[in-house]
């Protein structure tokens, strides 16, 4: 969601900054646009659309002059996508320019204000009042400035500045939004995201809320709003350039699947020592642990789902009551938690504005929470009690797979270190969990390699229109992934069903030719999804089942049969979600959609 880049040394900057926001657009965009000192003036390019249009109109910004710039992928809140309304914005004057990650809540009465006193606007953006306001307030101080007029916002921002009057310097501002600044040699840069950069520099700094930079060719200052400085540590990025690039597969999305294996076994293996699990990032003692009455979960989208599972296996292994939660309806339904409730969070980005308030919320009632999460030093992991990072390395493609499967495993290992601190767990089925812990990527590999078949479905189906996805316990829960993954990438209307409510109303819809995708991994209720499947089938529906090694009979039933080893109950989410991601892959490659950037939504949703 809105990608921002800053550059300023001695090269040119476009061509930079245009570079950057290329590695940028996993985040989704809907506009671009760079603005660069060129001696004389600001100058601003933009354009609606994808980024080669940008770079067609500025030679891939070889024809922009200046060596300090600003750059910005724009994902639509306020105003839809126009250049016009794309970033970087300029000040009436063309003495400020600004670009900007979040939402300026209260953009309306500041507009009203600026209004008042003859300012006219030429765009539709929250951002725009943020410039405008700049030289309005302008007392010829470039940070005295900036820092009177972010006093006056609410809401969430990064911004990157420029002014004509100080061309030797960016200022970046951050609250609510992420942004880091680059350490480079007799240059400097900002951005959104590590990737951005990494090609220039492994040395960063990560902006906190309400801290203010000022970059220039040579030096940083990080400054409070009262003007204190702030030391800072320099973060060494240790992932190499090339996590965050294809690896030599056409899609980040299919990189990204296959790198699950590698994504569990670096998120498991660490935690478990000398054949226990050891979670010491849970500052929590084994007695607060026994204390919680309740757990609540709460995350969006896939991450909700992971919550889902997690529900069916915390109450089976702890039992101890579950809520889950999707973030955005957490915080406005008057929860009832207290201190004796556990929460956790999950985000691969750690930046998703609904989960990080709803966390705050959580906490304000007195809660812990856990936060899992993939994006090391992201707003949600600084700002949770406990953290547990997913080690699932980098993730691009706006469909999460390896982050999903990665925070599973977490799942996973809290309900073995869990449940040995609350004495649930038998020593035998403990040795069994960490046995299967440590087969568990071979067997993701193993699903792995049956893409041709899967791709052989997908190619039978892919003209579709609606596909239903039903399943019971944690084969419902990870019903609602496939299901959301498949729709997100093919734009097939999809839905997921528990498989005993298809009846009360749904089935209605199933009519000859309708897909259903039946998941009957869980054993316990495999004859039930089979029954269902029947019904399903008796109105005309095709199946696709997924289910474990061993029921041969499912051959019977339909011709389209995925296998998946066995395992242990809790873990078979693992296995079964990558028949349905790699079929939600194949199916969008089919019909020639933009895989790693589905239409309307971004990687990372810093807006509420
Ligand atoms: C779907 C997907 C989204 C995210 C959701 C939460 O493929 O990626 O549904 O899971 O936006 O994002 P994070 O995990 O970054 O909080």
């Amino acid at each position: 969601m809105c990608g921002i880049v800053g550059y300023i040394g001695y090269e040119q900057a476009a061509p930079f900054l245009i570079g950057g926001l290329e590695k940028l657009q996993y985040r989704g965009y809907d506009s671009a646009g760079v603005c660069t000192n060129d001696g004389e003036k600001l100058i601003v390019k933009k354009e609606q659309g994808k980024l080669k249009e940008l770079k067609a109109m500025t030679d891939d910004g070889n024809n922009v002059k200046g060596t300090v710039g600003i750059g910005h992928t724009r994902w639509a809140t306020h105003g839809r996508p126009s250049k016009e309304n794309a970033h970087p914005h300029l000040s009436r004057s063309g003495k400020f320019a600004v670009v900007h990650n979040g939402i300026i809540e209260n953009y309306m009465p500041l507009k009203q204000q600026l209004l008042k006193n003859g300012i006219t606007f030429s765009s539709q953006t929250d951002t725009e009042v943020v410039v405008q306001l700049l030289e309005f307030y302008y007392d010829g101080s470039f940070t005295d400035t900036v820092i009177k007029v972010v006093s006056m916002l609410k809401g969430s921002y990064a911004l990157g500045i420029m002014c004509m009057d100080a061309p030797d310097e960016i200022i970046a501002v951050r609250k609510g939004s992420p942004l880091i600044i680059g350490i480079g040699e007799k240059e400097n840069y900002i951005a959104s995201d590590v990737p951005a950069i990494l090609d220039k520099t492994r040395n960063i700094y990560r902006l906190d809320n309400d801290e203010i930079a000022i970059i220039r060719r040579d030096s940083i200052s990080v400054i409070d709003r009262e003007k204190n400085n702030i030391e800072k540590s320099v973060e060494v990025i240790e992932w190499d350039i090339d996590a965050a690039k294809k690896g030599g597969y056409e899609h980040f999305m299919m990189k990204e699947i296959m790198e699950q294996p590698k994504a569990v076994h670096d998120t498991v293996f660490p935690r478990i020592r000398n054949g226990r699990v050891v979670l010491d990032e849970i500052k929590l003692t084994p007695e607060q642990i026994r204390d919680f009455q309740k757990i609540n979960i709460i995350a969006c989208g896939s991450a909700y789902h992971v919550g889902v599972v997690a529900k069916y296996i915390f109450e089976k292994m702890l039992r101890k009551p579950v809520e889950v939660d999707v973030a955005s309806e957490f915080k406005y339904r008057e929860p009832i938690i207290d201190e004796k409730t556990l929460t956790i969070v999950i985000s691969q980005s750690g930046e998703t504005a609904d989960t990080k308030e709803a966390m705050e919320e959580a906490q304000k009632l007195g809660s812990h929470a856990i936060a899992i999460v993939n994006v090391v030093g992201s707003t949600i992991a600084s700002e949770a009690d406990s953290v547990i990072y997913t080690l699932a390395g980098p993730e691009i493609a706006v469909a999460t797979t390896k982050a999903y499967s990665a925070q599973l495993a977490v799942i996973y290992l809290m309900a073995v270190y869990f449940g040995d601190i609350l004495g649930k767990i038998s020593e035998k089925d403990y040795k069994r969990y960490v046995s299967e812990f440590e087969s568990l990527p071979e067997k993701i590999s193993s699903i792995l390699e049956m893409r041709e078949d899967i791709k052989n479905i997908a190619e039978k189906y892919y003209e579709c229109k609606d596909i239903f996805f039903i399943g019971r316990n944690i084969d419902y829960a990870l019903s609602l992934e496939g299901s959301l993954k498949l729709k997100e990438i093919s734009y097939i209307h999809s839905e997921a069903y528990a498989a005993g409510e298809l009846k009360h109303g749904t089935i209605s819809l199933i009519e000859d030719g309708t897909l259903v995708i039946a998941l009957a991994t869980y054993e316990k209720l495999y004859e039930k999804v089979i029954s269902n499947v029947k019904e399903v089938q008796t109105r005309g529906a095709s199946v696709l089942a997924i289910g474990c090694e061993g029921r041969n009979e499912l051959h019977e039933i339909t011709e389209n049969i995925i296998f998946i080893p066995k395992t242990c109950d809790i873990m078979l989410p693992s296995l079964a979600v990558v028949p349905m991601q790699l079929l939600a892959y194949y199916v969008a490659s089919f019909k020639g959609c933009d895989i790693d950037n589905p239409r309307n939504l971004a990687k990372s949703v810093t807006v509420e």
